[in-house]
């Protein structure tokens, strides 16, 4: 592939668990590659570890996601519609991004995440008492992955937990990547008018949860929009990664019998295991953008202002040049640095909380089913090609 002739984000995976192909490639002959968007713009597309670390801590780059390119059909955004940028502090840049940071950070201190780690231990044996109840089989997806990050994240911002099916039903189709404009604009409506309500109700009826403090707190005084938009930035951010990154992982360990064994018999290993999940499957599947605010070079190449570069986390946690034998999974290599989190400024204000459920969730599914195994041939895992967020629809599992 040349610089003179900009292709599509690769997308199509030849094997479950591996990005696509042609990112080695990419990263071998043409690391800062030109990369055609959806739109009809033209940009960038990087895929070395360095190259991305480098991007995503440069404050010559915006993360206005208003004014990039999608490297594939998602987040359309409708004119006219400015009330979906306040809160959202993903899309923001220093000073106002670091304001938002700021007020949210004390909420997800590895302290916090501590003293919530028996509420999680809690919440994951009761659904496992719940899977032995009804089981086996079981699909792990609506009986493990998806309600034990749900409630963690509900309970932290005091959301209504009963009201999962709508949230996550909104979810599912603001991170569909080939849904129709106007299906996508509906979900987005619905879930924002859910959370503005939820905001009002908290200012009448206060509780100690995220967003009713939030609400009460006269120093970090956010309008009932820019509540609105954390909220809804916490609630999306906060559900649905875990859920994938949990059946994903399982998937994962369970056609890799001597790996999984190996967790088995040294527990001691799980946090490394489950960085080492998180680097290998990297579920942000079709990378960060970012736009150039000032014509720059990387590496020997021109970038215009205005440009839109992308980087792409899964081909960046499968540099070589960083990872020896970066196609397999290891449980026991040593920390790497990986960028599953993203990097710099935006880096994952959750890592900490997501990291907490995966470590109790994991040791306790594979110690509770000491037989677990697929219900189904792998091949028949439906996987998540055509959503934002890689994972699997169903994981059928027996025991
Ligand atoms: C395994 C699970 C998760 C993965 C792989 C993940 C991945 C990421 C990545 C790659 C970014 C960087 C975005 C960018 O630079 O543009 C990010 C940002 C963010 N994540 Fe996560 N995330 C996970 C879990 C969570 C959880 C549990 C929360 C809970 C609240 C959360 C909240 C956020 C927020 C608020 C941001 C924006 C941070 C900012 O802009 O400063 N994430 N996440």
């Amino acid at each position: 592939m040349s610089v003179s002739t900009p292709q599509p984000l690769p997308t199509r995976r030849e094997r479950p668990f591996d990005p696509p192909d042609e990112y080695r490639l990419l990263r071998e002959e043409d690391p800062v590659s030109r990369l055609s968007f959806p739109d009809g713009t033209v940009g960038w597309l990087l895929t070395r570890h360095e190259d991305v670390r480098a991007l995503l801590s440069d404050q010559r780059f915006s993360s206005d996601r208003l004014r990039a390119s999608s490297p594939v059909r998602a987040f359309p955004i409708r004119p006219g519609e400015p009330a979906f940028r306040a809160g959202s502090f993903i899309s923001m840049d220093a000073p106002e991004h670091t304001r938002y940071r700021k007020i949210l950070t004390r909420w997800f201190t590895t302290r916090r995440m501590r003293e919530l780690m028996p509420r999680i231990e809690q919440i994951v044996a009761e659904h496992l008492d719940a899977m032995e109840r009804t089981g086996p089989p079981a699909d792990l997806v609506p009986a493990f992955a998806l309600p034990i990050p749900s409630l963690v994240i509900c309970e932290l911002l005091g959301v209504p937990y009963e009201d999962r099916a709508a949230f996550q039903s909104w979810t599912g189709t603001l991170l569909r990547i080939d849904a129709d404009k106007e299906v996508i604009f509906e979900a987005r409506d619905a879930i924002w008018g859910y959370i503005r309500e939820l905001v009002d109700r908290k200012r009448r009826e206060p509780d100690d949860a995220l967003l009713s403090s939030l609400v009460h707190d006269p120093d970090d005084s956010l309008t009932a929009e820019e509540l609105t938009g954390v909220g809804l930035l916490l609630l999306v951010a906060g559900h649905e990664t875990t859920a994938n990154m949990l059946a994903l992982g399982t998937f994962t360990l369970l056609t890799r019998p001597e790996q999984l064994r190996t967790l088995r018999e040294r527990p001691e290993l799980i946090d490394g295991a489950v960085e080492e999940l998180l680097r290998y499957l990297s579920i942000v599947q079709y990378g960060l953008v970012r736009v150039a605010r000032e014509d720059l070079v990387i590496g020997g190449h021109r970038v215009r202002a205005g440009e839109t570069v992308v980087a792409a986390l899964s081909a960046a946690n499968r540099d070589p040049e960083h990872y020896p034998e970066p196609d397999r999974l290891d449980i026991t290599r040593p920390p790497s640095q990986h960028v599953a989190f993203g990097h710099g400024f935006h880096q994952c204000l959750g890592q900490q909380l997501a990291r907490a459920e995966m470590k109790v969730a994991y040791p306790a599914l594979f110690s509770r089913f000491p037989d677990l195994r697929l219900a189904v041939p792998p091949e028949e895992v439906p996987l998540r090609d055509d959503m934002v967020i890689y994972g699997v629809y169903r994981l059928p599992l027996t025991w």
